[in-house]
């Protein structure tokens, strides 16, 4: 129901929150370039959404802040420095509302690991941003969403669109990938997170000190997108940042070996980890792995997932009355 605050002369009607499910992204191909004079580093990669999700309502209130509930929780700011009220930040100044102070609430209830390599912070501040376009009645298309996204988090885009794409620049300029396959997945995630930023770092460390292998090229991945064929698709995964990623976490090897032995296809470091991704050859090869990989004590929690799924959407707002 809506609330009305005022007197009956003047209605102030407060619009009904908004809650939008986002999803998680693994690379299925990761190339990463030299490092930019921006600090950035020059990427092709593949993305494909996982049905991994967190969910985050907007609402209007007096209170404004980030409320953040769920599996590591603790350990996410709910200050000024969250992802989702940056986003917040960055919509209000966009649409010439006050930045700081903009009477909004976010809560996010988090399914996606954080710092887990799975673009969690960016996903969030994707889910806000589509949001308060709903909440403020925007007038805004996803393409403009993603321009301020961008801005925010090289991932922000993605979340947005969602489903398979190609992603070239800092991962942020986009081209989606089509194809009805869906493939399946078990995600391993790891008892601590890694810091993306000390992934890049260590990779630029590895490269100047010795040649770590490198991906080859992205056609191949696209290919065998094309054919759904989990077989193929699994011989060409590839991540640049899997050996920096192994380097500062080396238990890692350990638990990629037993997805592999537990009877996944392939298994890879998701983004800049610590999360791995194994693909399996359907779904109920998914459930077993998973169960297997759960009683090997290698990893904190296995999760079954599958792709594509969309990117963020708008999953309830209480109708008005
Ligand atoms: O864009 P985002 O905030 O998600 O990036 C986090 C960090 O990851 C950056 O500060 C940078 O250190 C690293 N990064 C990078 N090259 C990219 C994307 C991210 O070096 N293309």
């Amino acid at each position: 129901a809506q609330r009305r605050v005022g007197s009956t002369d003047v209605l102030a009607v407060v619009p009904p929150p908004v809650t939008v499910r986002v999803p998680a992204k693994v690379n299925l191909h990761l190339s990463v370039g030299d490092v930019r004079p921006d600090g950035y580093h020059e990427l092709v990669t593949v993305f494909q959404a996982l049905s991994l999700t967190d969910e985050v309502t907007v609402a209007v209130a007096d209170d404004p802040g980030v409320e953040v509930h769920g599996e590591g929780a603790a350990t996410v700011p709910t200050d000024a420095s969250n992802l989702a009220w940056r986003a917040v930040q960055a919509l209000a100044e966009r649409t010439g509302r006050d930045p700081y102070d903009p009477k909004v609430r976010v809560v996010i209830r988090k399914g996606i690991p954080v710092a887990g390599g799975m673009a969690g912070g960016s996903a969030d501040a994707a889910a806000t941003l589509v949001g308060l376009a709903a909440l403020w009645k925007l007038d805004m298309t996803r393409d403009e969403l993603a321009e301020v996204g961008a801005r925010l988090g090289s991932d922000v885009p993605f979340a947005l669109y969602g489903n398979t794409a190609l992603g070239t620049g800092r991962g942020e300029r986009l081209v989606p990938v089509l194809g009805r396959h869906v493939f399946h997945w078990v995600i391993a995630l790891d008892r601590r997170g890694l810091s993306t930023p000390d992934v890049y770092r260590e990779l630029d460390r590895l490269r100047e000190e010795s040649r770590p292998p490198r991906v080859g090229a992205v056609e191949p991945v696209l290919e065998a997108l094309a054919t759904g064929d989990p077989r193929q698709l699994a011989l060409l995964l590839g991540n640049d940042l899997q050996s920096a990623a192994v380097s500062l976490r080396p238990s890692l090897r350990r638990t990629l070996r037993a997805g592999v032995a537990a009877g996944a296809l392939v298994g890879i470091i998701s983004g800049s980890g610590p999360t791995c991704a194994f693909l399996c050859s359907d779904a109920g090869a998914a459930v077993r792995v998973a169960a297997e990989l759960s009683g090997a004590g290698v990893c904190r929690t296995v999760r079954v997932a599958q792709g594509p799924v969309p990117g963020a959407r708008v999953v309830a707002s209480e109708e008005p009355s």
